[in-house]
């Protein structure tokens, strides 16, 4: 599929569902339970309003920033996600090349299915890594020396999820996490997988040349017994992640090892931003997973501007749950966001078409943004502040 032809987000997601088997594009599109937080998102940011200015003269307005010293093309980060090397069979090296040639930071999650070395040989510019718990401190330590020695810059911890969002959509595929193949969902996947023929080419394709020319963690030998080795791996670390997740304690022994920035993910108090802060990170990411985790979460635009006002600038803040426009980023970073992280945004030009999908969705949020500050009056991202929204302020 030709990249140029999507124009928007949700030109992405209706080509993403076209692209891949409806249980992954469901797995990428869904939210727990009822998805209230996962909707809660979307419609906070299409409440916000503006207030432009008229006659401004801004010229081309600036969106270029810098995180933690770190120059960025634009306020937008990619937020780590499971299962990408599923979702293209060019999988999670096309997210970490994408961002990469978008001057962008990509960070990849624990649960990829691909391997810290794999993804960090493909991120020619800052990688971030994403860390749940695999079982323990010495594990822990181990994981987070690993992240270091393969050239991650920055370590994000997820705290959100001491237990598994109930992600119903899942559950009707007959995919629960951890994933275990049962006749019935082996059955019911292999229908939809018949109905996209070129994805399963793809991914054969990709799994040939990987069980023949590479020795990433996720193909080591003896796994569970019938299933696929890159679903494994993830799989036994969300067992691990669920007997033992994180405490404050834990944040606090790993900022003793980590040497560059650590940032905690899943946020919504001022009081937790402050513990976080007090624990050593110098990020606090306010999000709720996209609405994956606990349904009934509030939604991030709605909390950001009181957990900002608490941190008082002792930490930098990313937002992410719901950013599907460029307007959505100006709105966060108006709010007091130094940057937003988006999650499904690029996983749908991943599903749709792969690094070029990827990268036509970060162009086109570029492109709004550029287009929403002129719009504004605002002559760059770093004169954003409370008084470009209507009511002065509102959120
Ligand atoms: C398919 C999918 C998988 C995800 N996997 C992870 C993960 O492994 N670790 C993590 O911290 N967050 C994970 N997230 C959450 C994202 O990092 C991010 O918080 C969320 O996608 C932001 O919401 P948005 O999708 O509305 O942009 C995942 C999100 C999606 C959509």
């Amino acid at each position: 599929m030709d990249a140029a032809r999507i124009y928007s987000v949700g030109d992405a997601r209706r080509r993403a569902a076209r692209a891949v088997p409806r249980a992954l594009f469901d797995y990428i599109d869904g939210g727990a339970e009822d998805e209230v937080t996962l909707h809660g998102n979307t419609r906070a940011f299409r409440e916000a309003t503006f207030r432009p200015r008229l006659a401004a003269e801004t010229g081309e307005p600036l969106v270029s920033t810098s995180l933690l010293g770190t120059p960025l093309s634009m306020p937008i980060l990619l937020a780590p996600c499971g299962l990408v090397r599923f979702m293209h069979p060019e999988g999670a090296p096309a997210v970490a090349r994408a961002a990469a040639a978008m001057g962008t930071i990509s960070v990849l999650s624990t649960v990829a299915g691909s391997s810290l070395e794999e993804f960090a040989a493909s991120a020619t510019g800052p990688k971030w890594f994403q860390l749940y718990s695999p079982g323990g401190r010495d594990q822990t330590e181990e994981l987070v020396a690993q992240a270091q020695h393969a050239g991650y810059t920055g370590l994000v911890i997820t705290l959100d999820t001491p237990a598994l969002g109930h992600r119903e959509r899942d559950v009707r595929h007959g995919v629960t996490q951890p994933f275990r193949f049962t006749p019935v969902s082996a059955a019911r996947l292999a229908s939809q997988v018949a109905l996209r023929p070129r994805w399963l080419a793809g991914m054969a394709r990709a799994e040939i040349r990987a069980r023949t020319g590479s020795t990433d963690a996720h193909h080591a030998p003896g796994g569970i017994a019938g299933v696929d080795p890159a679903v494994e791996a993830p799989t036994a670390r969300l067992v691990a992640m669920g007997a033992s997740p994180f405490s404050w304690d834990d944040v606090r022994a790993i900022r003793t090892q980590w040497t560059g920035p650590l940032a905690v993910k899943g946020v919504l108090s001022p009081d937790d931003a402050c513990r976080a802060v007090e624990a050593g990170c110098d990020v606090v990411i306010v999000s709720n997973h996209g609405g994956r985790q606990l349904d009934g979460a509030p939604p991030t635009l709605r909390v950001l501007p009181g957990i900002v006002d608490a941190l008082g600038g002792s930490a930098a803040v990313v937002l992410d749950s719901g950013v599907r426009r460029g307007s959505d980023v100006v709105k966060a970073l108006a709010a007091g966001a130094d940057a937003v992280m988006i999650g499904r945004a690029y996983l749908y030009g991943l599903a749709a078409c792969g690094e070029a999908g990827v990268q036509r969705v970060l162009e086109i949020l570029r492109t709004e943004m550029v287009r929403t500050l002129s719009l504004l009056g605002c002559p760059s991202v770093s004169d954003l502040d409370r008084t470009w929204l209507e009511p002065p302020g509102s959120i």
